[in-house]
């Protein structure tokens, strides 16, 4: 099955949101995807909420927003109200995750929850069946531009097959890193949706980009 392709704004131009936006919402783009940090949860820091709900004004398509913060709790409503469809939180982030993803179900947006690299797909042994969205983070979250870890496809088999045991609807989404050279490889360990930062943004046709990784199957 073809992926979903969620192109992550951090790697676009920020004095021209509107143009990425429009690009992104001509092309064979899904969702977009939106990496909100803290300087805390992360060495980095990115954008807030005003920023989210500008995009959203232009956005045709659905706002994956992917917080990389410390007590997302705090802020998931006021990203519901600026337009989120999705909301994914760092599991490593709250020692309450299923309050916490239970929280996002009742704002009426997609649960999502995502796991750093050293984090074992075990820890949603007990919370699988109620998450709508998994996403394997495959560079330590922060930055865009990193190099992928191959240690993530091993990661995808094990959470393919929690999520089948447990007869779980949720995606699994692989984020940081991905290209036209390791995406076949990620959709055939089970992967369902590909984020691409600079691979889609640094990029001439970064239209071509999207439809060329929408191809592979
Ligand atoms: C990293 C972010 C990613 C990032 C991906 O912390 O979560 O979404 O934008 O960028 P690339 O595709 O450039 O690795
Ligand atoms: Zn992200």
């Amino acid at each position: 099955m073809n992926p979903l392709i969620a192109p992550s704004i951090l790697a676009s131009d920020f004095a021209n949101l509107e143009r990425e936006i429009k690009m992104i919402n001509e092309s064979q783009a899904d969702w977009i995807h939106v990496d909100v940090m803290d300087g805390m949860f992360v060495p980095n820091i990115s954008f807030g909420m005003p920023v989210v709900e500008a995009v959203k004004r232009h956005a045709s398509k659905p706002l994956d927003v992917h917080l990389m913060i410390v007590q997302p709790e705090r802020y998931v409503d006021a990203f519901q109200q600026a337009g989120a469809y999705s909301i994914t939180i760092h599991a490593e982030a709250c020692p309450h995750l299923h309050r916490n993803v239970q929280q996002i179900k009742a704002l009426g947006c997609k649960a999502g929850v995502a796991l750093n690299p050293h984090t074992p797909v075990s820890v949603l042994e007990n919370i699988i069946g109620d998450v709508d969205l998994v996403l394997i983070m495959s560079v330590n979250p922060g930055f865009g531009g990193q190099k992928f870890i191959p240690n993530t496809y091993r990661k995808i088999e094990h959470l393919r097959k929690l999520i089948d045991d447990h007869n779980s609807k949720a995606l699994i989404e692989i984020d940081g890193g991905v290209n036209q050279d390791n995406a076949k490889a990620l959709l055939d360990a089970g992967a369902n949706v590909l984020v691409a930062g600079n691979f889609v943004f640094s990029s001439p046709d970064p239209k071509g980009v999207i439809a060329r990784l929408k191809a592979v199957s």
